[in-house]
């Protein structure tokens, strides 16, 4: 399955990308993680600055990522996309690539969480470079500090600071919830109650999966 994530920052698409991509069996593609290993290279470091500010970096940079990711073999039987794309030229883009490569979206799955609870779970989120997200209270690790996974020092993303997440809100308001609209046209999105546990919200998604897949 060709599957997107989509909602605002702190919504759960890494969190939930981690835990469908095992149980599908297909890359978790991020291209906030992508951009982050990045830096110390000219692109990485050009990305940072807009990053740190919670705005978007350029659709030019995104879709030329994007392209090179799709066209990797590990891609063919299926993938999840988790913060691509967060513009209308980035979707656009998408739907070129893919229709070359013979492939489609399939579902787009809308995760929904209220402001308040946004700003909550990111101002204690805890990361790793592994991919893996912690949250102090709602989803500490094992070992304070520590990824359960790989067992790498966890970190505080730059731009989980609360001038940044409220930017990023904004930014999300404007340029990536159009998506919203632009995936229900097509008859592809699944809108998801973000709330509550996160095994319990992998259920709901996993079943928008699989009722796509039967289609
Ligand atoms: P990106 O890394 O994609 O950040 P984001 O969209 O702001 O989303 P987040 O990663 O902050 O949140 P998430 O939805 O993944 O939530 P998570 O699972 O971590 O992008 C960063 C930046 O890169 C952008 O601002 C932009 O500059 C640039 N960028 C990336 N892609 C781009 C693109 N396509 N175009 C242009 N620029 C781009 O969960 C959050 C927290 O909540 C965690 O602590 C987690 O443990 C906790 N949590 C998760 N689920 C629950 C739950 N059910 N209950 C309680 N807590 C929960
Ligand atoms: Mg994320
Ligand atoms: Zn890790």
């Amino acid at each position: 399955m060709n599957v997107i994530l989509l909602g605002p920052p702190g919504s759960g698409k890494g969190t939930q990308a981690q835990l469908l991509s095992k149980r599908l069996e297909s890359p978790h593609i991020s291209t906030g993680d992508i951009l982050r290993r990045a830096v110390g290279t000219e692109l990485g470091d050009h990305a940072a600055e807009y990053m740190n500010r919670g705005e978007l970096v350029p659709d030019a940079i995104l879709i030329e990522m994007i392209r090179d990711r799709l066209s990797q073999p590990d891609t063919a039987c299926g993938f999840i996309l988790d913060g691509y794309p967060r513009t209308i030229p980035q979707a656009d883009a998408l739907a070129s690539i893919l229709s070359g490569l013979d492939r489609e979206i399939e579902i787009v799955i809308n995760i929904e969480v209220p402001d308040t609870d946004l700003i909550t779970r990111l101002s204690a989120r805890r990361v790793c470079t592994c991919g893996a997200t912690y949250h102090l209270t709602f989803n500490p690790p094992q070992e304070e500090g520590v990824c359960d996974r790989c067992g790498g020092a966890l970190y505080h993303r730059d731009d989980d600071q609360e001038e940044s997440i409220r930017n990023r809100l904004l930014v999300y308001k404007k340029q990536t919830q159009p998506l919203i609209d632009y995936y229900a046209n097509l008859g592809v999105l699944a809108t998801i109650d973000g709330r509550g546990g996160i095994e319990q919200i992998a259920e709901g998604i996993y079943e928008a999966v699989a009722a796509a897949s039967a289609r």
